[in-house]
């Protein structure tokens, strides 16, 4: 059955036009308790959801709606290794990635721990072997520079995860990702490094996507165009993927191979091998900090109710707008400066995700499903767009995400941060009337300008400090909120059929750029119009 004919949702229907109107201002006011009633904790994070346009009623109508779906003994397939990717007929078990080394997790009687943690035990031998300069180039000279080649879930995770940790890092060490096929990141990403100290990981979960394969070619050109000997790959070349084919006919040996499964979806696969920059980076206990902090989100998520479950809940709250208040987009805004990959990081992961207007049924959908994702630091993001957010006509719901301890206490820095933080939320909750404005003496012409509507939801999401391990829960903590969404919308989340198209199309055009196929009279005036003026002006 349509989710939108489900009985929950006509009564979440109803029960929406009773609440649209009503004012966070109201709601504060009558229940003084809401701000702690609607507070929960888990896996070292602390979530405020009060300040959303939501009364108790509307909560235990979402819960219900999560109930009808079955949403309980989703939860239970997915940990389970049932095949919930129906598309690609795989299983989806991210969270064994996670689990303390030295346990079991037996799917159809066979323990992926076991593999799991061979290559971890790999990984750790090679990572500290790299990070202590035992790991020798072809000259002889320990490696200065890592350079992780990948695109999408095989670069967005690990390049915003060494952003974020970057103060827990190996500084002794360079690192740099390299993703798009536009030379220019290549060239400026190699410029200035020595060949002989620069260590290159090949992060392809297929070793076929265009992009890094290309990349990974130019990189191996420029490297045996300096030290001019085919047996300097060895040194310098580490794949990461499932295709062992691929990448011994790379030119990689078996024992600079580290191994993922067909079980860890890309935009899922931080940590997998995928995530290997950031072992060397972080130091192998950190990266196992980094895994503990998912791994408790994810028993928070199997284990807690849903009533106080952190993903459940903010998963429902985005259904409500999207669904019910028809919000097109939410803004995720960190109030920490090394979170600033983060936004993006969760564009590749909501977005692929639940950007799908196909039920699992089938058929397409009569309501809207993934939200557009956006954002940026704070207080950056103030000065920017948040005037639009304040008094604009589109409904942004927000999430705000801070850390009550700077890792880099200076002055009143954090101070005015989390002032900025803190007073966001509530500008954008109460907004000013115009009885305060009088007040303040501000002329009459200029009122309308200055008033703040508010009623502009958001939820707070923070913890003591930004480590390994609440950085692991809050991105667990976003991947299966994802999770909930995809299946009260009824769709498939780990499959991203929506990226073939272009993967194809790029394949006929290619010949005609490069002049050894003419155009075809089969595209369309547009497209070959584009083509006519790139061949003219080349
Ligand atoms: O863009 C599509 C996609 O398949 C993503 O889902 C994936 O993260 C990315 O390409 C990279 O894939 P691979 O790791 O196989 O190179």
């Amino acid at each position: 059955m349509k989710t939108n004919k489900k009985k929950q949702w006509r009564l979440l229907s109803e029960h929406f036009l009773q609440l649209k109107n009503i004012h966070l201002r109201k709601l504060f006011l009558e229940n003084p308790g809401r701000a702690e009633q609607m507070t929960l904790h888990g896996a070292g994070l602390f979530l405020d959801y009060s300040k959303n346009r939501i009364v108790d009623k509307t909560v235990s109508l979402l819960l219900d709606l999560a109930r009808e779906a079955d949403l309980e003994a989703e939860i239970e397939h997915m940990f389970s290794g049932k095949r919930i990717n129906q598309t690609e007929d795989r299983s989806v078990l991210h969270v064994v990635l996670r689990n303390p080394t030295g346990t079991s997790h037996f799917v159809d009687g066979v323990d992926l721990m076991l593999e799991v943690n061979a290559v971890l035990h790999k990984m750790e031998h090679m990572a500290r072997k790299i990070s202590s300069g035992q790991w020798l180039g072809y000259t002889g000279k320990p490696i200065k520079n890592i350079v992780n080649i990948g695109i999408g879930g095989s670069d967005l995770g690990p390049a915003m995860v060494y952003e974020a940790l970057k103060a827990y890092s190996n500084r002794g060490l360079n690192f740099r990702f390299i993703s798009n096929i536009d030379a220019t990141h290549l060239t400026e990403q190699l410029m200035n490094l020595e060949a002989d100290e620069t260590l290159f990981l090949i992060a392809s979960k297929t070793f076929t996507t265009q992009e890094t394969m290309t990349n990974a070619a130019s990189a191996r050109e420029w490297l045996l165009k300096r030290l001019k000997n085919e047996s300097a790959i060895e040194h310098h070349f580490i794949a990461i993927s499932t295709n062992e084919e691929k990448v011994t006919e790379f030119g990689i040996a078996p024992e600079n191979r580290l191994t993922l499964w067909d079980w860890v979806g890309g935009r899922y696969s931080l940590t997998s091998a995928i995530g290997f920059s950031l072992m060397i980076a972080l130091g192998v206990e950190n990266f196992h900090l980094l895994r503990k902090g998912f791994h408790s989100m994810d028993q928070h998520f199997q284990k807690v109710p849903l009533s106080e479950n952190m993903p459940v809940i903010l998963g429902l709250l985005g259904v409500w707008y999207n669904n019910f208040f028809n919000a097109q987009t939410y803004a995720v805004l960190p109030y920490d400066q090394y979170l600033s990959r983060f936004p993006a990081y969760l564009q590749q992961s909501d977005m692929e995700s639940n950007g799908k207007c196909i039920d699992r049924d089938g058929y397409p959908v009569a309501y809207q499903t993934g939200p557009i994702v956006w954002g940026e630091p704070g207080t950056n993001g103030q000065h920017a767009f948040y005037q639009l957010i304040h008094q604009g006509t589109k409904l942004v719901p927000c999430d705000f995400i801070g850390f009550a301890k700077s890792i880099n206490p200076t002055g009143d820095h954090h101070d005015i941060l989390m002032a900025n933080f803190v007073a966001q939320q509530e500008a954008l909750a109460f907004g000013k009337e115009p009885q305060d404005l009088k007040t303040e003496n501000i002329p009459a012409g200029l009122i309308p300008f200055r008033t703040f509507e508010g009623n502009c939801p958001s939820n707070c999401i923070m913890a003591e400090k930004l480590t390994p391990e609440s950085l692991g829960s809050l991105i667990s903590l976003y991947e299966h909120k994802i999770f909930v969404q995809g299946i009260i919308w009824n769709i498939f989340s780990f499959d991203q059929w929506g990226v073939e198209l272009g993967k194809q199309l790029v394949k006929r055009i290619l010949p005609e750029l490069k002049g050894t196929l003419p155009i075809s009279a089969t595209h369309d005036a547009s497209t070959r119009n584009l083509l006519n003026y790139l061949l003219k002006h080349r």
